[in-house]
Parts: C-alpha cells; structure tokens; sequence
C-alpha cells in the first residue's frame, strides 16, 4: 500500500506538475537585509504568473534565486525537477528577459539571437535556422540583418524575447520587461506574448509593477507585500484564452484588477 503522500509524489511526477517549488525561502544579505521573507510557492507546468508588488519588496531577488544568481539563505527550491544550480552551471531550459534589451550593438539582430547557442554542439548552419524560427516568433524576420540601432524600443525588446526563446527554454523569467515601452507599444508586445506562450508550451513568471498587465497576461497573480517581501495572496485570473483586447474592456477584466489592487494595499 502506498501513502497517501507517496501517492501524491508519484501523480506529481507523471503529470510534471510543477515546474518551480519554493518552501520556506529566505533571503538575507550579508548587510542584513531581508529581501525575501519566507516565501512558499508551487508554480505548475504551463502557468503564466506574473509578480506583483512594490518597488524593493523582492521581486527580483526572486527571480535571482530561481536562477541561480542569488544564493537562497533558506528553505528549498526546485526547478524543473531538480535542485537550483548555480550559474556557473549554465543551463539552457530557463531563459530570461530584462527590462533593458542588452543587445551588442555590434552585433546583426541575427547574430544576437544567436548568442545563446553559441556553446552548444550544433553546426553554425543548425543555430541560423533556430535563430531565425526565434525571429519569426517575434515577427522579426525581415530585421535579421539589421543592427540595434536601427530598432525602435519595442523591436529591440522583441530580439531580447528572440534570444531567451532561441534555445527553447521551458522556463522563461522576464523581469519589468515592458517597463521602459510606451503603453500601445506595450500593449502589442503583451499580445504577441500571450501568443508565443500558448504556442510555445512554456511556464512564464512575469514581474511588473503594472496590476492591468498582470492580469491581461497572467492565469496567476502573485501579490507581494512591501520590504521584507512575501507573497501576500495568488489571486486566480479566470479569463479564456485567447485573450483579446476587448478583454480589457469587460467587468470580469475589472473585478480581478480591482481585487489585486485590494490586495497590494496590506
Ligand atoms: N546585493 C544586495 N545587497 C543588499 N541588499 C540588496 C541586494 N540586492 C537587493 N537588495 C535589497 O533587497 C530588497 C529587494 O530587492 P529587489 O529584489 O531588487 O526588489 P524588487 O525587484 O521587488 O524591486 C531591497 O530592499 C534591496 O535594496
Ligand atoms: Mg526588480
């Protein structure tokens, strides 16, 4: 007979729910700072969730810890079935997204998206193709020639999101990624994103500072609480998919915007 823990464990593993687990995690720094305050979270395979929360309450610290930049000072994490690495363990199935787009300037749009291939055993005409699929996604595929310079902001972010997708990651971090666009120009960068999740089959977890963004995006909206961060409540977003811009508009849209407002205020 088996337990019922030991039965959980094992639909857990054929179902591969989850693709991040945080228990009890903590991080403080070495001038004493206490950036992430007990933090328990399971995040399942294919969520879209995105953080939300007051500036310095430990969004990003967050993000560090599950990829391995940060050490956690307590608890557990796991990704993807194992324990976190360390970054000097590169590995490709996490890809991440900043706010700013850190393209080399001179590099082509092609050959920055390239660069996370760059170590992989792949022939150089294998890792064109895969930077060129990346492109597509993005809708970008006429830029591969260019340089970054001659992007505007929204298309360099749209190479930023080609090199993290370009290796396939199953994990996919962005960090305020859309902070720095004007709103129609983020509005479209959120469709086109909801767009590559749902073809992809990938787990997002999205950090903005914006409540109408994270609910436009999200299946999941984790509330954090101000400085020493702490998830203060996950609020569930029952939207279909796909998500249009109409969607915006409806009460249902409203109603979850308001009750993560709500609850940003504790
Ligand atoms: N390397 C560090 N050393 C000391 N304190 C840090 C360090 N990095 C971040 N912090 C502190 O940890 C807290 C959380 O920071 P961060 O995760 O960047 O917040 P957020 O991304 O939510 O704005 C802040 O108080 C910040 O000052
Ligand atoms: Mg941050």
């Amino acid at each position: 007979m088996m337990t019922t823990t030991e039965l959980e464990e094992m639909v857990e593993k054929k179902t591969g729910q989850h693709v991040v687990k945080m228990k009890g995690v903590s991080k403080i720094f070495p001038n004493g700072n206490v950036a992430v305050d007990n933090v328990d979270i399971d995040i399942a395979d294919g969520e879209f969730i995105s953080f939300v929360g007051p500036s310095g309450c430990g969004k990003s610290t967050i993000f560090k810890m599950i990829s391995g930049l940060v050490e956690n000072t307590t608890g557990e994490i796991e990704i993807l079935g194992s324990q976190v690495q360390t970054a000097q363990q590169k590995r490709t199935d996490v890809g991440f997204v900043f706010q700013d787009a850190t393209l080399l300037p001179w590099r082509s749009v092609l050959e920055n998206v390239m660069l996370p291939l760059e170590f992989q055993r792949m022939s150089k005409v294998e890792k064109r193709e895969e930077a060129e699929r990346a492109l597509k996604l993005v809708g970008l595929k006429d830029y591969a020639k260019s340089l970054p310079r001659q992007l505007s902001g929204g298309m360099k972010m749209r190479v930023s999101i080609a090199r993290a997708l370009v290796a396939k990651p199953k994990l996919l971090l962005m960090d305020e990624p859309f902070g720095a666009l004007d709103e129609i120009t983020r509005q479209s960068l959120q469709s086109e994103l909801l767009r590559i999740w749902e073809s992809q089959k990938m787990t997002v977890l999205f950090i903005t500072h914006n409540v109408f963004e994270a609910v436009y995006l999200s299946t999941k909206v984790a509330v954090m609480t101000p400085s020493p961060g702490k998830i203060a409540s996950t609020v569930n977003v029952s939207l279909p998919f796909p998500r249009d811009d109409e969607i915006r508009t409806t009460h249902q849209f409203s109603d979850i915007v308001a009750r993560v407002s709500r609850d940003l205020k504790f």
